[in-house]
């Protein structure tokens, strides 16, 4: 992001001049208090909002100017993962990762073999019929992370997905995410999880009002919510 600002319609300055680089292969926690800019970063790297100033990168496309009609194509190479899961409830397991992939035309013979081993990657094989409805939060979560990381993205993106879990559940998370970052695939993490971020010990990046004021690598969290 180089000079990145967004300006809400209602004139709310969410970020303001965020001049970051983020490489292949990183795990980043995106870290402030409540209002400070951390989705609206999110947002941006996933092309759900576009800045108001500023030029966004994502693998050496400038989001903004990719017309609508694209956007899947990029998203392609993102997975992302939200706190409240966002399932599609009358789709099981198997059904709501299937979908993914059907979303950007994949041949249908590789779909089942494809969701299957995500599904097992994420320990979910036993479950994988069940609708999200028969699904704990934690389990919920990891076919979401299924879904996520289907088609093979550069990076993943995660807004607080540890937000609507327990510490046990946040756990298996974070060692599901932490292992797909050792396979290859950059992630961006906006958390409010203190305790997360201070075992984890990756890079932090802390907005404060629109602006990074810390960017350390092995960081803590520095706040006391
Ligand atoms: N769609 C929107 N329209 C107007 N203002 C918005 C919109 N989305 C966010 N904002 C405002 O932008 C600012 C940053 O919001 P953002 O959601 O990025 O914060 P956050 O750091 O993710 O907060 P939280 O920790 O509570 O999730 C806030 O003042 C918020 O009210
Ligand atoms: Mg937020």
């Amino acid at each position: 992001m180089h000079d990145v600002w967004k300006v809400y319609p209602n004139g709310v300055e969410a970020l303001r001049g965020i001049d970051v680089r983020i490489d292949y292969g990183e795990f980043v926690y995106i870290v402030g208090p409540s209002g400070a800019g951390k989705s609206s970063f999110i947002k941006l790297m996933y092309r759900e909002e576009k800045p108001t100033h500023g030029v966004v990168l994502i693998n050496g496309v400038n989001v903004k100017r990719v017309r609508d009609w694209k956007i899947p194509h990029v998203r392609r190479k993102i997975g992302v993962v939200f706190q409240d899961f966002k399932l599609l409830p009358h789709m099981t397991a198997f059904e709501n990762v299937a979908f993914a992939m059907e979303a950007i035309e994949m041949p249908r013979r590789k779909i089942k073999p494809r969701v299957e081993e995500v599904l097992e990657l994420v320990g979910l094989s036993d479950r994988m019929h069940a609708l999200p409805s028969q699904l704990s939060g934690g389990e919920q979560q990891r076919v979401a992370i299924a879904r996520a990381i289907v088609n093979n993205p550069s990076f993943i993106i995660a807004d607080e997905p540890t937000g609507n879990l327990d510490p046990e559940n946040s756990w298996d998370i974070m060692y599901l995410l932490e292992e797909i970052n050792q396979r290859g695939t950059t992630i961006v993490m906006a958390t409010h999880n203190k305790e997360i971020v201070n075992t984890m010990r990756q890079r932090v990046i802390a907005i404060e009002q629109g602006v990074i004021v810390r960017d350390e690598l092995g960081g803590e969290y520095g706040y006391e919510d």
